[in-house]
Protein backbone atom coordinates (compact mmCIF):
# COMPACT_ATOMS: atom_id res chain seq x y z
CA UNK A 1 0.00 0.00 0.00
CA UNK A 2 2.70 2.27 0.70
CA UNK A 3 4.64 1.15 -2.54
CA UNK A 4 1.68 2.28 -4.51
CA UNK A 5 1.56 5.42 -2.81
CA UNK A 6 5.35 6.55 -3.13
CA UNK A 7 5.65 5.36 -6.43
CA UNK A 8 2.51 7.39 -7.45
CA UNK A 9 3.98 10.51 -5.77
CA UNK A 10 7.10 10.18 -7.38
CA UNK A 11 6.00 9.73 -10.82
CA UNK A 12 3.80 12.57 -10.30
CA UNK A 13 7.14 14.68 -9.55
CA UNK A 14 9.22 12.92 -11.78
CA UNK A 15 7.17 12.66 -14.85
CA UNK A 16 8.31 9.33 -16.04
CA UNK A 17 7.07 5.95 -15.01
CA UNK A 18 9.18 4.91 -12.03
CA UNK A 19 9.80 1.73 -10.29
CA UNK A 20 10.28 1.97 -6.34
CA UNK A 21 11.39 -1.23 -4.94
CA UNK A 22 12.07 -2.79 -1.65
CA UNK A 23 15.91 -2.95 -0.87
CA UNK A 24 17.58 -6.33 -0.04
CA UNK A 25 19.81 -4.15 3.00
CA UNK A 26 17.53 -2.83 5.55
CA UNK A 27 20.16 0.45 6.17
CA UNK A 28 18.75 1.40 2.83
CA UNK A 29 15.65 1.51 3.95
CA UNK A 30 12.42 0.32 3.36
CA UNK A 31 12.28 1.27 -0.06
CA UNK A 32 14.37 2.66 -2.64
CA UNK A 33 14.18 4.26 -6.39
CA UNK A 34 16.83 5.18 -9.22
CA UNK A 35 13.85 7.37 -10.47
CA UNK A 36 16.59 10.26 -10.34
CA UNK A 37 19.08 8.12 -12.31
CA UNK A 38 16.23 7.66 -15.07
CA UNK A 39 15.74 11.13 -15.35
CA UNK A 40 18.86 12.53 -15.48
CA UNK A 41 19.86 10.11 -18.14
CA UNK A 42 17.17 11.68 -20.25
CA UNK A 43 17.23 15.09 -19.67
CA UNK A 44 21.14 14.98 -19.40
CA UNK A 45 21.77 16.36 -16.29
CA UNK A 46 23.74 15.09 -13.32
CA UNK A 47 21.90 12.50 -11.41
CA UNK A 48 22.85 13.24 -7.72
CA UNK A 49 21.59 16.84 -8.48
CA UNK A 50 18.52 15.59 -9.43
CA UNK A 51 18.39 13.30 -6.98
CA UNK A 52 18.36 16.03 -4.53
CA UNK A 53 15.82 17.97 -5.72
CA UNK A 54 13.46 15.43 -5.88
CA UNK A 55 14.00 15.10 -2.75
CA UNK A 56 13.29 18.75 -1.78
CA UNK A 57 9.83 18.38 -3.39
CA UNK A 58 8.76 15.01 -2.03
CA UNK A 59 9.49 16.11 1.87
CA UNK A 60 6.99 19.15 0.75
CA UNK A 61 4.21 16.38 0.17
CA UNK A 62 1.48 16.16 2.84
CA UNK A 63 0.66 12.56 1.56
CA UNK A 64 4.06 11.35 2.19
CA UNK A 65 4.44 13.55 5.73
CA UNK A 66 2.93 10.80 7.88
CA UNK A 67 3.60 7.92 6.01
CA UNK A 68 7.65 8.54 5.96
CA UNK A 69 10.13 9.33 8.90
CA UNK A 70 12.83 10.46 6.69
CA UNK A 71 14.11 9.91 2.52
CA UNK A 72 17.86 10.28 1.40
CA UNK A 73 19.98 10.25 -1.19
CA UNK A 74 22.71 7.36 -1.50
CA UNK A 75 25.22 6.50 -4.02
CA UNK A 76 25.14 7.37 -7.31
CA UNK A 77 21.49 9.10 -7.08
CA UNK A 78 19.41 6.64 -5.46
CA UNK A 79 16.77 7.87 -3.26
CA UNK A 80 15.87 5.72 0.14
CA UNK A 81 12.58 5.65 2.16
CA UNK A 82 12.34 4.98 5.48
CA UNK A 83 8.69 4.41 6.82
CA UNK A 84 7.53 6.17 9.87
CA UNK A 85 7.21 4.54 13.11
CA UNK A 86 3.54 5.57 12.79
CA UNK A 87 3.40 3.81 9.43
CA UNK A 88 4.31 0.76 10.82
CA UNK A 89 1.95 0.83 13.21
CA UNK A 90 -0.96 1.10 10.89
CA UNK A 91 0.48 -1.90 8.60
CA UNK A 92 0.57 -3.58 11.87
CA UNK A 93 -3.09 -3.07 12.34
CA UNK A 94 -3.96 -4.10 9.19
CA UNK A 95 -2.15 -7.50 9.11
CA UNK A 96 -4.44 -8.49 12.20
CA UNK A 97 -7.15 -7.76 10.15
CA UNK A 98 -8.82 -10.75 8.15
CA UNK A 99 -7.93 -10.49 4.49
CA UNK A 100 -4.95 -8.30 4.68
CA UNK A 101 -3.42 -8.71 1.54
CA UNK A 102 -6.42 -9.45 -0.36
CA UNK A 103 -7.65 -6.54 -3.34
CA UNK A 104 -10.37 -6.23 -5.75
CA UNK A 105 -7.62 -4.79 -7.88
CA UNK A 106 -8.99 -7.67 -10.28
CA UNK A 107 -12.56 -6.94 -10.22
CA UNK A 108 -14.88 -7.60 -13.18
CA UNK A 109 -11.26 -9.56 -14.86
CA UNK A 110 -11.11 -13.09 -15.31
CA UNK A 111 -8.44 -15.54 -15.31
CA UNK A 112 -8.28 -19.06 -16.62
CA UNK A 113 -5.23 -21.17 -14.69
CA UNK A 114 -4.73 -24.37 -16.68
CA UNK A 115 -2.76 -27.07 -14.53
CA UNK A 116 -1.94 -30.60 -13.56
CA UNK A 117 -3.06 -32.01 -16.81
CA UNK A 118 -1.59 -35.28 -16.45
CA UNK A 119 -2.54 -38.02 -18.99
CA UNK A 120 -5.10 -41.05 -18.31
CA UNK A 121 -4.16 -44.53 -18.36
CA UNK A 122 -0.46 -43.57 -16.65
CA UNK A 123 -0.10 -43.16 -12.82
CA UNK A 124 0.57 -39.84 -11.64
CA UNK A 125 4.33 -39.41 -11.84
CA UNK A 126 6.61 -36.99 -10.10
CA UNK A 127 6.45 -35.29 -13.34
CA UNK A 128 3.03 -33.46 -13.16
CA UNK A 129 3.77 -32.52 -9.66
CA UNK A 130 4.74 -29.20 -10.29
CA UNK A 131 2.10 -28.26 -12.74
CA UNK A 132 -0.09 -29.41 -10.06
CA UNK A 133 1.06 -27.18 -7.29
CA UNK A 134 2.42 -24.29 -8.58
CA UNK A 135 -0.63 -23.96 -11.04
CA UNK A 136 -2.81 -24.01 -8.26
CA UNK A 137 -1.01 -21.20 -6.20
CA UNK A 138 -0.88 -18.97 -9.53
CA UNK A 139 -5.01 -19.60 -9.43
CA UNK A 140 -5.28 -18.62 -5.42
CA UNK A 141 -2.89 -15.86 -5.87
CA UNK A 142 -4.82 -14.13 -8.49
CA UNK A 143 -8.34 -15.45 -6.78
CA UNK A 144 -6.26 -13.39 -3.61
CA UNK A 145 -6.50 -10.28 -6.30
CA UNK A 146 -9.95 -10.13 -7.00
CA UNK A 147 -10.23 -12.02 -10.29
CA UNK A 148 -12.84 -14.13 -11.25
CA UNK A 149 -10.42 -17.39 -11.39
CA UNK A 150 -11.41 -20.62 -13.58
CA UNK A 151 -9.44 -23.37 -13.15
CA UNK A 152 -9.23 -25.88 -15.60
CA UNK A 153 -7.47 -29.58 -15.45
CA UNK A 154 -6.23 -30.40 -19.52
CA UNK A 155 -6.37 -34.20 -19.08
CA UNK A 156 -4.74 -35.89 -21.73
CA UNK A 157 -7.35 -38.19 -22.73
CA UNK A 158 -7.18 -38.44 -26.24
CA UNK A 159 -4.48 -39.10 -28.55
CA UNK A 160 -2.59 -41.97 -30.72
CA UNK A 161 -1.43 -42.94 -27.12
CA UNK A 162 -4.66 -44.45 -26.47
CA UNK A 163 -4.38 -46.48 -29.48
CA UNK A 164 -1.90 -48.20 -28.08
CA UNK A 165 -3.83 -49.33 -24.94
CA UNK A 166 -7.05 -49.61 -27.29
CA UNK A 167 -4.66 -52.24 -29.19
CA UNK A 168 -3.26 -54.36 -26.34
CA UNK A 169 -6.50 -54.78 -24.62
CA UNK A 170 -8.32 -55.67 -27.63
CA UNK A 171 -5.12 -58.42 -28.45
CA UNK A 172 -4.73 -59.83 -25.37
CA UNK A 173 -8.59 -59.64 -24.76
CA UNK A 174 -8.17 -58.52 -21.45
CA UNK A 175 -11.15 -57.88 -19.42
CA UNK A 176 -11.16 -53.81 -18.53
CA UNK A 177 -12.79 -54.04 -15.26
CA UNK A 178 -9.77 -56.16 -14.23
CA UNK A 179 -7.09 -53.31 -14.63
CA UNK A 180 -5.46 -50.45 -12.37
CA UNK A 181 -3.90 -47.47 -13.46
CA UNK A 182 -0.11 -49.69 -12.86
CA UNK A 183 -1.41 -52.38 -15.53
CA UNK A 184 -2.66 -49.86 -17.82
CA UNK A 185 1.05 -48.54 -17.51
CA UNK A 186 2.22 -52.10 -18.09
CA UNK A 187 0.16 -52.24 -21.19
CA UNK A 188 2.26 -48.62 -22.30
CA UNK A 189 5.75 -49.72 -21.32
CA UNK A 190 5.15 -53.11 -23.11
CA UNK A 191 3.90 -51.90 -26.37
CA UNK A 192 6.78 -50.17 -26.49
CA UNK A 193 9.32 -52.49 -26.27
CA UNK A 194 7.74 -54.72 -28.59
CA UNK A 195 7.32 -51.40 -30.79
CA UNK A 196 11.00 -52.04 -30.74
CA UNK A 197 11.04 -55.39 -32.63
CA UNK A 198 7.67 -54.70 -35.06
CA UNK A 199 6.99 -51.07 -35.74
CA UNK A 200 3.84 -52.31 -37.43
CA UNK A 201 2.38 -52.55 -33.74
CA UNK A 202 2.16 -48.15 -34.00
CA UNK A 203 0.12 -48.84 -37.42
CA UNK A 204 -2.26 -50.89 -35.46
CA UNK A 205 -2.77 -48.30 -32.61
CA UNK A 206 -2.86 -45.79 -34.96
CA UNK A 207 -6.18 -47.29 -36.75
CA UNK A 208 -7.36 -48.11 -33.20
CA UNK A 209 -7.29 -44.20 -32.19
CA UNK A 210 -9.08 -43.61 -35.69
CA UNK A 211 -11.49 -45.82 -34.84
CA UNK A 212 -11.80 -44.48 -31.40
CA UNK A 213 -12.18 -41.01 -33.37
CA UNK A 214 -14.77 -41.63 -35.75
CA UNK A 215 -16.98 -42.78 -32.76
CA UNK A 216 -16.71 -46.59 -32.50
CA UNK A 217 -18.77 -48.39 -30.07
CA UNK A 218 -16.28 -50.75 -28.66
CA UNK A 219 -13.52 -49.03 -28.97
CA UNK A 220 -15.42 -46.10 -26.88
CA UNK A 221 -16.30 -48.06 -24.02
CA UNK A 222 -12.77 -49.31 -23.34
CA UNK A 223 -11.98 -46.01 -23.83
CA UNK A 224 -14.83 -44.58 -21.37
CA UNK A 225 -13.51 -47.20 -18.70
CA UNK A 226 -9.73 -46.60 -18.80
CA UNK A 227 -10.78 -42.94 -18.04
CA UNK A 228 -12.41 -43.70 -15.22
CA UNK A 229 -9.94 -45.96 -13.96
CA UNK A 230 -7.14 -43.61 -14.19
CA UNK A 231 -9.81 -40.15 -12.37
CA UNK A 232 -9.93 -42.28 -9.24
CA UNK A 233 -6.73 -42.35 -8.73
CA UNK A 234 -6.42 -38.87 -9.84
CA UNK A 235 -9.00 -37.77 -7.23
CA UNK A 236 -7.29 -39.67 -4.88
CA UNK A 237 -4.08 -37.77 -5.18
CA UNK A 238 -5.85 -33.95 -5.62
CA UNK A 239 -7.53 -34.77 -2.38
CA UNK A 240 -4.36 -35.63 -0.69
CA UNK A 241 -2.57 -32.30 -1.97
CA UNK A 242 -5.60 -30.19 -1.38
CA UNK A 243 -6.20 -29.07 -5.02
CA UNK A 244 -9.04 -29.07 -6.92
CA UNK A 245 -10.24 -27.77 -10.30
CA UNK A 246 -13.63 -26.19 -11.75
CA UNK A 247 -13.42 -27.47 -15.03
CA UNK A 248 -11.93 -31.09 -16.09
CA UNK A 249 -12.56 -30.71 -19.32
CA UNK A 250 -9.76 -33.11 -20.48
CA UNK A 251 -8.40 -33.36 -24.41
CA UNK A 252 -11.57 -35.30 -25.61
CA UNK A 253 -14.16 -32.47 -24.61
CA UNK A 254 -12.67 -30.84 -27.58
CA UNK A 255 -13.53 -33.56 -29.97
CA UNK A 256 -16.52 -32.00 -31.52
CA UNK A 257 -14.97 -28.80 -31.04
CA UNK A 258 -12.26 -29.60 -33.48
CA UNK A 259 -14.25 -29.68 -36.78
CA UNK A 260 -15.69 -25.99 -35.83
CA UNK A 261 -11.84 -25.38 -35.43
CA UNK A 262 -10.13 -26.31 -38.46
CA UNK A 263 -12.71 -24.70 -40.75
CA UNK A 264 -12.16 -21.31 -38.98
CA UNK A 265 -8.69 -21.64 -39.48
CA UNK A 266 -8.76 -22.49 -43.55
CA UNK A 267 -11.26 -19.61 -43.72
CA UNK A 268 -8.94 -17.49 -42.30
CA UNK A 269 -6.21 -18.75 -45.14
CA UNK A 270 -3.78 -20.22 -42.52
CA UNK A 271 -4.31 -23.80 -43.44
CA UNK A 272 -1.43 -25.21 -46.29
CA UNK A 273 -1.75 -28.15 -47.96
CA UNK A 274 1.01 -30.39 -47.29
CA UNK A 275 1.54 -33.79 -48.44
CA UNK A 276 -1.69 -34.91 -48.03
CA UNK A 277 -1.66 -33.25 -44.55
CA UNK A 278 -2.65 -29.32 -43.59
CA UNK A 279 -0.18 -27.71 -41.70
CA UNK A 280 0.19 -23.86 -40.08
CA UNK A 281 3.43 -22.15 -40.97
CA UNK A 282 5.50 -19.90 -38.69
CA UNK A 283 8.14 -16.75 -39.50
CA UNK A 284 10.20 -17.97 -36.95
CA UNK A 285 9.45 -21.45 -35.94
CA UNK A 286 8.56 -25.22 -37.62
CA UNK A 287 5.40 -25.43 -38.79
CA UNK A 288 2.48 -27.39 -36.74
CA UNK A 289 0.27 -30.41 -38.14
CA UNK A 290 -3.43 -28.96 -37.95
CA UNK A 291 -4.69 -32.71 -39.54
CA UNK A 292 -2.48 -35.96 -40.64
CA UNK A 293 -2.88 -37.05 -43.95
CA UNK A 294 -4.92 -40.24 -42.30
CA UNK A 295 -7.27 -37.35 -41.51
CA UNK A 296 -6.92 -37.63 -37.99
CA UNK A 297 -6.55 -34.64 -35.55
CA UNK A 298 -3.40 -33.54 -32.81
CA UNK A 299 -2.70 -32.44 -29.90
CA UNK A 300 -2.06 -29.32 -31.61
CA UNK A 301 -5.32 -28.86 -33.50
CA UNK A 302 -6.94 -30.00 -29.85
CA UNK A 303 -5.09 -26.93 -27.85
CA UNK A 304 -6.24 -24.74 -31.01
CA UNK A 305 -9.95 -25.74 -29.71
CA UNK A 306 -9.01 -25.41 -26.27
CA UNK A 307 -7.85 -22.01 -27.14
CA UNK A 308 -11.23 -21.13 -28.87
CA UNK A 309 -12.99 -22.70 -26.52
CA UNK A 310 -11.70 -20.94 -23.28
CA UNK A 311 -12.24 -17.55 -25.28
CA UNK A 312 -15.19 -17.84 -25.85
CA UNK A 313 -16.66 -18.98 -23.18
CA UNK A 314 -14.82 -17.20 -20.34
CA UNK A 315 -13.45 -14.07 -22.18
CA UNK A 316 -9.91 -14.20 -19.89
CA UNK A 317 -7.76 -11.04 -19.38
CA UNK A 318 -4.83 -13.67 -18.92
CA UNK A 319 -4.84 -17.19 -20.09
CA UNK A 320 -1.54 -19.13 -17.66
CA UNK A 321 -0.68 -22.10 -19.43
CA UNK A 322 1.32 -24.25 -15.91
CA UNK A 323 3.11 -27.05 -18.37
CA UNK A 324 6.53 -28.42 -18.23
CA UNK A 325 9.28 -26.64 -20.39
CA UNK A 326 9.68 -29.00 -22.71
CA UNK A 327 6.19 -27.95 -24.08
CA UNK A 328 7.36 -24.20 -24.71
CA UNK A 329 7.74 -24.76 -28.77
CA UNK A 330 4.22 -26.44 -29.21
CA UNK A 331 2.79 -23.64 -26.51
CA UNK A 332 4.51 -20.57 -28.52
CA UNK A 333 3.03 -22.17 -32.12
CA UNK A 334 -0.47 -22.47 -30.44
CA UNK A 335 -0.18 -18.85 -28.97
CA UNK A 336 1.22 -17.45 -32.06
CA UNK A 337 -1.65 -19.16 -34.06
CA UNK A 338 -4.47 -18.10 -31.51
CA UNK A 339 -3.25 -14.39 -32.35
CA UNK A 340 -3.08 -14.81 -35.88
CA UNK A 341 -7.08 -15.80 -36.00
CA UNK A 342 -7.46 -12.66 -33.50
CA UNK A 343 -8.53 -14.58 -30.48
CA UNK A 344 -5.65 -12.87 -28.38
CA UNK A 345 -7.22 -9.65 -29.24
CA UNK A 346 -6.53 -7.34 -25.40
CA UNK A 347 -6.09 -10.94 -23.68
CA UNK A 348 -2.41 -12.48 -22.90
CA UNK A 349 -1.61 -15.90 -23.78
CA UNK A 350 1.15 -16.99 -20.89
CA UNK A 351 3.37 -20.19 -20.59
CA UNK A 352 4.42 -20.34 -17.25
CA UNK A 353 6.54 -23.53 -17.90
CA UNK A 354 8.58 -25.51 -15.03
CA UNK A 355 11.73 -27.33 -15.01
CA UNK A 356 12.12 -30.79 -14.07
CA UNK A 357 11.95 -32.53 -10.79
CA UNK A 358 15.42 -34.54 -10.53
CA UNK A 359 16.12 -37.49 -8.05
CA UNK A 360 20.30 -38.23 -8.17
CA UNK A 361 18.84 -40.55 -11.48
CA UNK A 362 18.47 -38.49 -13.97
CA UNK A 363 15.14 -37.37 -15.46
CA UNK A 364 12.28 -39.86 -15.07
CA UNK A 365 10.46 -41.01 -17.85
CA UNK A 366 7.35 -43.20 -18.40
CA UNK A 367 8.38 -45.00 -21.21
CA UNK A 368 11.85 -45.90 -19.77
CA UNK A 369 8.86 -47.71 -17.28
CA UNK A 370 10.82 -45.82 -14.53
CA UNK A 371 8.31 -43.09 -13.87
CA UNK A 372 8.85 -42.18 -9.84
CA UNK A 373 5.14 -42.44 -8.92
CA UNK A 374 3.95 -39.51 -6.77
CA UNK A 375 2.03 -41.54 -4.17
CA UNK A 376 5.46 -43.16 -3.29
CA UNK A 377 6.93 -40.25 -2.61
CA UNK A 378 4.15 -38.37 -0.47
CA UNK A 379 3.98 -41.51 1.58
CA UNK A 380 7.70 -41.34 1.79
CA UNK A 381 7.56 -37.42 2.89
CA UNK A 382 4.31 -38.25 5.51
CA UNK A 383 6.82 -40.89 7.13
CA UNK A 384 9.57 -38.41 7.53
CA UNK A 385 7.14 -36.03 9.08
CA UNK A 386 5.90 -38.38 11.50
CA UNK A 387 9.48 -39.12 12.29
CA UNK A 388 9.85 -35.13 13.16
CA UNK A 389 6.25 -35.16 15.40
CA UNK A 390 7.46 -38.01 17.36
CA UNK A 391 10.66 -36.75 18.51
CA UNK A 392 9.10 -32.62 19.36
CA UNK A 393 7.99 -31.89 22.76
CA UNK A 394 4.54 -30.75 21.70
CA UNK A 395 4.20 -33.32 18.95
CA UNK A 396 4.51 -35.85 22.05
CA UNK A 397 1.33 -34.37 23.77
CA UNK A 398 -0.94 -35.20 20.36
CA UNK A 399 -3.39 -37.84 20.31
CA UNK A 400 -2.57 -40.55 17.67
CA UNK A 401 -5.04 -39.33 15.47
CA UNK A 402 -3.73 -35.33 15.78
CA UNK A 403 -0.36 -37.10 15.08
CA UNK A 404 -1.63 -38.48 12.21
CA UNK A 405 -3.04 -35.80 10.89
CA UNK A 406 -0.05 -33.49 11.00
CA UNK A 407 2.55 -36.01 10.09
CA UNK A 408 0.43 -35.38 6.72
CA UNK A 409 0.00 -31.49 6.57
CA UNK A 410 3.56 -31.63 7.38
CA UNK A 411 4.76 -34.47 5.16
CA UNK A 412 2.33 -33.09 2.38
CA UNK A 413 3.57 -29.56 2.88
CA UNK A 414 7.58 -29.72 2.51
CA UNK A 415 6.78 -31.38 -1.05
CA UNK A 416 5.25 -28.02 -1.94
CA UNK A 417 7.29 -25.37 0.12
CA UNK A 418 10.31 -26.98 -1.55
CA UNK A 419 9.08 -26.87 -4.97
CA UNK A 420 7.24 -23.24 -4.50
CA UNK A 421 10.53 -21.70 -3.00
CA UNK A 422 11.89 -22.33 -6.58
CA UNK A 423 11.21 -20.16 -9.56
CA UNK A 424 8.99 -22.67 -11.96
CA UNK A 425 11.70 -22.45 -14.98
CA UNK A 426 14.22 -23.83 -12.59
CA UNK A 427 14.88 -27.12 -12.08
CA UNK A 428 14.97 -28.80 -8.58
CA UNK A 429 17.14 -31.60 -7.16
CA UNK A 430 15.24 -33.60 -4.87
CA UNK A 431 16.87 -33.44 -1.90
CA UNK A 432 15.35 -34.59 1.41
CA UNK A 433 17.90 -33.48 3.74
CA UNK A 434 16.65 -29.97 2.24
CA UNK A 435 12.85 -30.71 1.97
CA UNK A 436 13.14 -30.88 5.68
CA UNK A 437 15.70 -28.69 7.58
CA UNK A 438 14.29 -27.45 10.77
CA UNK A 439 16.55 -24.77 10.78
CA UNK A 440 16.38 -23.46 7.35
CA UNK A 441 14.01 -22.71 4.46
CA UNK A 442 11.76 -25.09 4.60
CA UNK A 443 8.19 -25.99 5.26
CA UNK A 444 8.42 -27.95 8.36
CA UNK A 445 10.12 -24.21 9.71
CA UNK A 446 7.24 -22.18 8.38
CA UNK A 447 4.79 -24.68 10.34
CA UNK A 448 7.16 -24.53 13.08
CA UNK A 449 6.87 -21.04 13.20
CA UNK A 450 3.25 -20.52 13.34
CA UNK A 451 2.77 -23.11 15.91
CA UNK A 452 4.85 -20.60 17.88
CA UNK A 453 2.81 -17.70 17.44
CA UNK A 454 -0.06 -19.69 18.67
CA UNK A 455 1.48 -20.83 21.34
CA UNK A 456 2.35 -18.02 22.55
CA UNK A 457 -1.11 -16.13 22.34
CA UNK A 458 -2.52 -19.82 24.05
CA UNK A 459 0.19 -19.04 26.91
CA UNK A 460 -1.02 -15.26 26.84
CA UNK A 461 -4.75 -16.16 27.49
CA UNK A 462 -3.53 -17.96 30.58
CA UNK A 463 -1.90 -15.69 31.82
CA UNK A 464 -3.16 -12.61 33.34
CA UNK A 465 -2.73 -9.80 31.03
CA UNK A 466 -0.51 -7.35 31.77
CA UNK A 467 -0.70 -3.64 31.88
CA UNK A 468 1.88 -2.39 29.11
CA UNK A 469 3.27 0.70 27.49
CA UNK A 470 5.17 0.93 24.50
CA UNK A 471 8.37 2.77 24.12
CA UNK A 472 10.72 2.74 21.17
CA UNK A 473 10.48 -0.42 19.62
CA UNK A 474 14.02 -2.50 19.37
CA UNK A 475 15.77 -3.21 16.01
CA UNK A 476 14.50 -6.90 16.10
CA UNK A 477 10.77 -5.32 16.49
CA UNK A 478 11.25 -3.18 13.89
CA UNK A 479 12.88 -5.69 11.31
CA UNK A 480 9.50 -7.73 11.83
CA UNK A 481 7.44 -4.85 11.37
CA UNK A 482 9.30 -4.13 8.10
CA UNK A 483 8.66 -7.36 7.01
CA UNK A 484 4.93 -7.05 7.64
CA UNK A 485 4.57 -4.10 5.61
CA UNK A 486 5.31 -5.78 2.27
CA UNK A 487 3.42 -8.54 2.52
CA UNK A 488 0.74 -6.97 0.43
CA UNK A 489 2.99 -6.00 -2.31
CA UNK A 490 4.49 -9.67 -2.74
CA UNK A 491 1.08 -11.51 -2.97
CA UNK A 492 0.36 -8.94 -6.33
CA UNK A 493 4.60 -9.03 -7.43
CA UNK A 494 4.34 -13.21 -6.94
CA UNK A 495 0.77 -12.88 -9.16
CA UNK A 496 2.04 -10.64 -11.72
CA UNK A 497 4.88 -12.44 -12.47
CA UNK A 498 3.71 -15.79 -12.16
CA UNK A 499 6.19 -16.36 -9.30
CA UNK A 500 4.84 -18.02 -6.32
CA UNK A 501 8.79 -18.15 -5.34
CA UNK A 502 8.02 -14.36 -4.02
CA UNK A 503 5.87 -15.75 -1.89
CA UNK A 504 7.30 -18.66 -0.54
CA UNK A 505 10.69 -16.75 0.73
CA UNK A 506 8.89 -13.82 1.94
CA UNK A 507 7.35 -15.98 4.20
CA UNK A 508 10.80 -17.63 5.44
CA UNK A 509 12.10 -14.15 5.76
CA UNK A 510 9.16 -12.99 7.58
CA UNK A 511 9.66 -16.19 10.11
CA UNK A 512 13.34 -15.41 10.37
CA UNK A 513 12.87 -11.89 11.61
CA UNK A 514 10.32 -13.01 14.10
CA UNK A 515 12.33 -16.11 15.25
CA UNK A 516 14.89 -13.82 15.47
CA UNK A 517 13.15 -11.25 17.72
CA UNK A 518 11.75 -14.55 19.92
CA UNK A 519 14.36 -15.69 20.75
CA UNK A 520 16.35 -12.37 21.59
CA UNK A 521 12.67 -11.28 23.87
CA UNK A 522 10.63 -12.36 26.57
CA UNK A 523 6.89 -11.63 25.65
CA UNK A 524 4.94 -12.40 28.43
CA UNK A 525 5.69 -10.25 30.91
CA UNK A 526 7.59 -7.93 29.67
CA UNK A 527 6.82 -4.52 29.60
CA UNK A 528 5.57 -4.41 26.13
CA UNK A 529 3.58 -7.58 26.18
CA UNK A 530 0.97 -5.81 23.97
CA UNK A 531 2.63 -4.82 21.64
CA UNK A 532 4.78 -8.05 20.91
CA UNK A 533 1.82 -9.87 21.22
CA UNK A 534 0.05 -7.93 18.81
CA UNK A 535 3.17 -8.90 16.31
CA UNK A 536 2.72 -12.56 17.30
CA UNK A 537 -0.87 -12.78 16.54
CA UNK A 538 -0.22 -11.02 13.01
CA UNK A 539 2.73 -13.00 12.07
CA UNK A 540 0.49 -15.85 12.71
CA UNK A 541 -1.87 -14.25 10.61
CA UNK A 542 0.00 -13.89 7.87
CA UNK A 543 1.78 -17.18 7.95
CA UNK A 544 -1.38 -18.84 7.86
CA UNK A 545 -2.74 -16.46 4.84
CA UNK A 546 0.17 -16.83 2.89
CA UNK A 547 0.51 -20.69 3.11
CA UNK A 548 -2.52 -21.15 2.67
CA UNK A 549 -2.10 -19.23 -0.88
CA UNK A 550 0.62 -21.94 -1.01
CA UNK A 551 -1.67 -24.49 -0.32
CA UNK A 552 -0.26 -25.60 2.80
CA UNK A 553 -1.75 -26.30 6.16
CA UNK A 554 -1.06 -24.64 9.27
CA UNK A 555 -1.61 -26.89 12.46
CA UNK A 556 -1.97 -25.25 15.68
CA UNK A 557 0.92 -27.55 17.06
CA UNK A 558 3.50 -29.87 16.19
N1 LIG B 1 -1.14 -33.81 -20.87
C1 LIG B 1 0.01 -33.09 -21.28
C2 LIG B 1 1.27 -33.80 -20.79
O1 LIG B 1 1.21 -34.47 -19.80
C3 LIG B 1 0.06 -31.69 -20.75
C4 LIG B 1 -1.03 -30.79 -21.25
C5 LIG B 1 -0.61 -29.38 -21.30
N2 LIG B 1 -1.63 -28.46 -21.67
C6 LIG B 1 -1.97 -28.12 -22.89
N3 LIG B 1 -2.96 -27.25 -23.05
N4 LIG B 1 -1.37 -28.64 -23.93
O2 LIG B 1 2.33 -33.68 -21.38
Amino acid sequence: MYRSRITEILEEEAGVDIAVEYPENEQFGDFATNAALVVAKKEGKNPKEVAGSLVEKLKKSDALATVVEKIEVAGPGFINFFLSQEALFESLQKAEEENYGSTDIGKGKAILVEYSSPNIAKSFGVGHLRSTIIGQVLYNLYKALGYKTISENHLGDWGTQFGTILYQITANKLDVGSLDVGKLEGLYVDVNRKAKEDSKLWDEARGWFKKLEQGDEPARKIWEAVRKISLEEFERIYKRLGVSFENMHGESFYEDKMPATIEEVRVKGLANKSEGAEIIEFLKMPPAMLVKSDGTTTYFTRDLATAKYRVETWNPEILIYEVGSDQILHLRQVFETARLMGWAEGRQFVHVAHGLIRFQGGKMSTRAGQSIKLEEVLDEAVKKASGIIEKSETGRGLSDEEKKNVSEAVGIGAIKYFDLTHHPLTDIIFDWDKIFVLEGNSGPYLQYTYARTQSVLAKAKVNEANKSTLGDINKEEKSVLRAIVRYEDVIFDAAKSFSPNLLANYLFDLAQKYNNFYNQHRIIGSDSQDFRLSLSSAVGKLLKSGLSILGIQTPQKM
